[in-house]
């Protein structure tokens, strides 16, 4: 176990997944955290982070001296670095010479960190003070024009940092260096594979739930495939899951479900066909949250009644699986296990009377990881690696209000830029790409002969690495061309395609 000491930097969750793509494992914990808390968990190394503040201003957060007494190597990065230095007697002090963005890095010794990388390289930087004496014992292995101490190592005492960022990408050899703290001056093994991962789960799911029945709610997500795999392959039969078809899914996803999930993983499975259900429910309603609304409901109501016939038909069920992944516990507030948990969209709220134990065999997993692991479950990969898709599915795609004919239309040009888009190779530079239905919106337009007044769709190709931000992707013109042609041609029912070129912000990526 590594910890990674997060002092408030949005990098730190990068840190923990670098880390792990070193095939260590990593947990975050809060810069809060008393140093004895910490060496309780026998962490074999600690990375501290990168933060927003100047270890000069008031209330920034300081590192404990008595964190480099326990043996433990450590290893700084930016604020980490600084307040690392500060604390072993070095000194940092406002330069003036702030670096942000992209600079040149000379190596200036020969420490094992840079070891036989180039001597010079570009880093990612961002920082306002810098370390100008480094504490008694350190050496000093590269510098740059704003910083003049920008790496410093003490290997004898598994100590070592750097003022640039190593877990991102614009810094060209920073996994170099992250593995060679890790493996080099840590003497950390690589561990952390696919294979250790799905064997630890698998016990550690037996042992949760024992001789005992389970439920798991299928979304046609990733999340909760590789989860209901995983319990599948720990208990067997004792799973039993739950799908409920709610009619606003795209082409093909239903059979992934009730056919391909099924022949991969032999589990049990119940599917609920609830789209009149839903769209009786839906009728006339335009407004976004109040269709989210409508669908959350709906679909606690039809899980809940599958769950009833289950227990009905046999023995108790006193467990539920959810696909609770790594990310939501760390911004929930709670690496260290008891967290609150965000409620999963799909089954949150379930009513009192139905009482279920959690089974989170993805708690500690990053989305990355969790794909890998569906991969090496034998999931399909179109599953494995499926864009992000919303609860509410295409019931949040359509402006205006849902109904039959107009879930068949968007999925008819949703199918169509999905292929193209993969046939183009673009799936892994792509974040997601919904295609919006203007329902409520005509157009003019001339086909043939003839005066046409259909409906525009809107593509909202977007990159992003977490959601929270995007940008719109830049799609090949010749690729568009194509999206729009076949759209035009093949849906009837649609005369105009309409590129979404807004980042988020301001823009959602979703557009209700
Ligand atoms: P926005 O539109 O907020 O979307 O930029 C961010 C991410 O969340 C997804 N999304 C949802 N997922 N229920 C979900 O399960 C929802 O109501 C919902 N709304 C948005 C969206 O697809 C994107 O990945």
């Amino acid at each position: 176990l590594v910890l990674v000491v997060d002092y408030g930097a949005q990098y730190a969750q990068l840190i923990a997944r670098r880390v792990r793509e070193a095939h260590v494992y990593s947990e975050i914990v809060p810069s809060s955290m008393p140093v004895a808390q910490m060496l309780a968990r026998r962490p074999k190394a600690i990375i501290l982070s990168g933060g927003p503040s100047s270890v000069y201003v008031e209330h920034a957060p300081r590192t404990d001296p008595a964190l480099f007494d326990a043996g433990v190597p450590v290893f700084g990065i930016c604020y980490g670095f600084q307040s690392m230095a500060l604390a072993l007697g070095g000194e940092v002090a406002h330069t003036g010479g702030s670096e942000f963005g992209r600079t040149a890095l000379s190596a200036t010794g020969s420490g094992v960190l840079l070891h036989g990388l180039p001597q010079a390289q570009q880093v990612w930087m961002s920082h306002g003070d810098a370390v100008t004496r480094p504490p008694a014992g350190f050496v000093v292995t590269a510098a740059t024009a704003g910083a003049p101490v920008a790496a410093f190592e003490d290997v004898a005492r598994g100590l070592a940092g750097v003022q640039f960022h190593p877990e991102v990408l614009h810094t060209e050899h920073g996994q170099t260096v992250l593995r060679r703290f890790l493996h080099d001056v840590a003497g950390l093994r690589p561990s952390w594979t696919e294979a250790n991962i799905i064997d630890d789960q698998v016990d550690a799911i037996r042992a949760q739930i024992g001789g005992k029945q389970v439920v798991c709610g299928l979304s046609g997500g990733v999340d909760s495939a590789v989860a209901a795999a995983l319990v599948q392959r720990a208990v067997g039969d004792q799973l039993t899951c739950v799908f409920v078809d709610h009619g606003l899914l795209r082409e093909g996803e239903a059979e992934q479900v009730e056919r391909d999930f099924v022949a991969a993983t032999g589990v049990k499975l119940k599917v609920v066909d609830a789209t009149d259900q839903f769209l009786a429910a839906l009728a006339g309603v335009s407004d976004p949250e109040q269709k989210r609304k409508i669908i959350g409901r709906e679909f606690i109501r039809c899980f809940e009644a599958a769950a009833r016939e289950i227990v009905a038909e046999g023995e108790a069920v006193e467990f539920l699986v959810q696909g609770t992944l790594y990310p939501d516990v760390v911004e929930s507030g709670g690496g260290t296990g008891t967290a609150n948990i965000k409620s999963h969209h799909n089954v949150g709220g379930l009513p009192d009377d139905l009482q279920f134990a959690l089974v989170e065999p993805l708690r500690t997993l990053f989305k990355d990881e969790v794909r890998r692991v569906g991969e090496q479950l034998g999931l399909p990969a179109d599953m494995v690696w499926r864009q992000p898709f919303p609860g509410p599915g295409l019931g949040i795609r359509i402006v205006g209000a849902v109904t039959a004919d107009r879930l068949d239309i968007l999925r008819r040009a949703d199918a169509i830029a999905r292929a193209e888009l993969s046939a183009a190779g673009l799936d892994r530079d792509i974040w997601q790409c919904p295609v919006v239905l203007l329902a409520d919106v005509r157009s003019v337009g001339v086909q043939g002969d003839g005066r046409t007044y259909g409906h525009p769709v809107v593509l909202r190709p977007v990159s992003s690495e977490d959601a929270m931000t995007a940008d719109w992707t830049r799609v090949p013109y010749e690729v568009l061309e194509t999206i729009s042609t076949r759209i035009t041609n093949e849906v009837r029912e649609v005369n105009r395609v309409v590129l979404d070129v807004t980042s988020k912000p301001p823009g959602t990526i979703e557009w209700e």
